[in-house]
C-alpha cells in the first residue's frame, strides 16, 4: 500500500492517478474526502499534516509514503516524519531546490527524515511550471505585467514530477538519492509568457513593471509583505543566476522532460 499526502493538488493528483493506473494499491490522504474527486479505484482517508493525531487511519499498513510538506513552517514534521516512521519502510519526499541561502523548511524536513530510519528519497524540483498559472487572466488579456523579465527558470511539469515519484515508488535503487529536477530548458519569464501564448493559441507580451510598483501591488493582492519579498527577491537572483538544467528526468524515465509549451497545451482551458 503506497499512501499518497496531497493527493488532490498538482502533483499528488497525477501521483495517486499513475499508480492506480498502473494497478497497485494506493490511498490517499485529503482534508475532505467529499471534495477529493479521486479515481474510484483509491481509498480515501480524511487527515490533516498540521494534526499529527489525525495521520494514524491513514498509515495503518502502508509501505511507502509521498511525502509533501504544505506549509512554509516545519512546525509538527517532527512528529509526522516520526508516525510515518512508526508505519511505513519508506518515504518519496516533495523538497525543493531552493537557492543558497539560509536553511529553510525543506532542509529541516529532509533533516528529520534522514535521522527517521526510513528509507528514503528526496525529489528536488526547482519552479514548477503551474506558477505561471498567476499570470492567467493576463495572458488571456494579451499583456502580462511582471517584474524581472529576464529571470530564467527551468519549469517542470507536474506530470513529470509525479512520474519521477511513481517510478522510485515502484522501482529499486532509488534509497537514499537526491534527485534535482527541472524542465528541459532554461526560459526567461518573457520567453514563458510568449512561449505559453503561442501554445494556446493567443498572443501575450511582457511588459515590465518597476519591482517597487510590483511590491506594492503584490503587497495588496497577497497580503503577506514578507512573502512578497521573498519571491522579489528569488526572481531578482534568477536575472543573475538563471535556474540550472538538469537531466534527471530524462535519466531516470528514458523519455525527455516535457517542455513548458507541453505543459501549457496540457492546461489550455486554464488560459481560455
Ligand atoms: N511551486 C513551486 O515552484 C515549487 C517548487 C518546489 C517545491 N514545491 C513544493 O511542492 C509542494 C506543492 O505541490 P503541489 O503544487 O502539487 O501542491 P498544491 O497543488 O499546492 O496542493 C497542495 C496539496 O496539499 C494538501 N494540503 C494542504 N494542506 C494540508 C494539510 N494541512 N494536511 C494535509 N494535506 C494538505 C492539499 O489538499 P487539500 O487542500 O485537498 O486538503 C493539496 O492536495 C509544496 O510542498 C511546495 O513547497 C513547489
Amino acid at each position: 500500500m503506497i499512501l499518497v499526502t496531497g493527493a488532490t493538488g498538482n502533483v499528488g493528483r497525477h501521483v495517486t492517478s499513475q499508480l492506480a493506473e498502473a494497478g497497485l494499491e494506493v490511498r490517499a490522504l485529503v482534508r475532505d474526502p467529499g471534495r477529493a474527486r479521486l479515481p474510484e479505484r483509491v481509498e480515501v482517508v480524511r487527515g490533516d499534516l498540521t494534526a499529527p493525531e489525525t495521520l494514524e487511519p491513514a498509515l495503518k499498513g502502508v509501505e511507502s509514503v509521498f511525502l509533501l510538506w504544505p506549509a512554509f513552517t516545519a512546525d509538527h514534521a517532527s512528529e509526522v516524519v516520526a508516525a510515518v516512521a512508526e508505519h511505513a519502510r519508506r518515504v518519496v519526499y516533495l523538497s525543493a531546490n531552493v537557492p543558497d541561502g539560509p536553511p529553510t523548511h525543506y532542509h529541516e524536513i529532509e533533516r528529520l527524515i534522514r535521522h527517521s530510519g526510513l528509507g528514503w528519497t528526496f525529489l528536488r524540483p526547482g519552479g514548477f511550471a503551474t506558477n505561471t498559472l498567476g499570470w492567467a487572466d493576463q495572458i488571456r488579456q494579451g499583456v502580462v505585467r511582471w517584474p524581472y523579465g529576464q529571470a530564467a527558470r527551468s519549469l517542470i511539469h507536474e506530470r513529470d514530477i509525479a512520474a519521477v515519484a511513481v517510478h522510485v515508488l515502484t522501482s529499486a535503487g532509488h534509497n537514499g538519492a537526491t534527485y534535482v529536477l527541472t524542465g528541459p530548458e532554461q526560459l526567461t519569464q518573457a520567453e514563458q509568457v510568449r512561449v505559453i501564448g503561442e501554445a494556446v493559441g493567443r498572443e501575450a507580451r511582457w511588459e515590465e513593471l518597476p519591482a517597487d510598483v510590483a511590491r506594492e501591488q503584490l503587497v495588496a493582492a497577497w497580503g503577506d509583505p514578507g512573502f512578497v519579498d521573498s519571491a522579489l527577491k528569488a526572481w531578482a537572483g534568477f536575472v543573475t543566476a538563471p535556474e540550472p538544467v538538469t537531466d534527471t528526468v530524462e535519466r531516470l524515465l528514458g523519455r525527455p522532460a516535457l517542455t513548458l509549451g507541453d505543459w501549457a497545451r496540457d492546461h489550455a482551458s486554464d488560459f481560455s
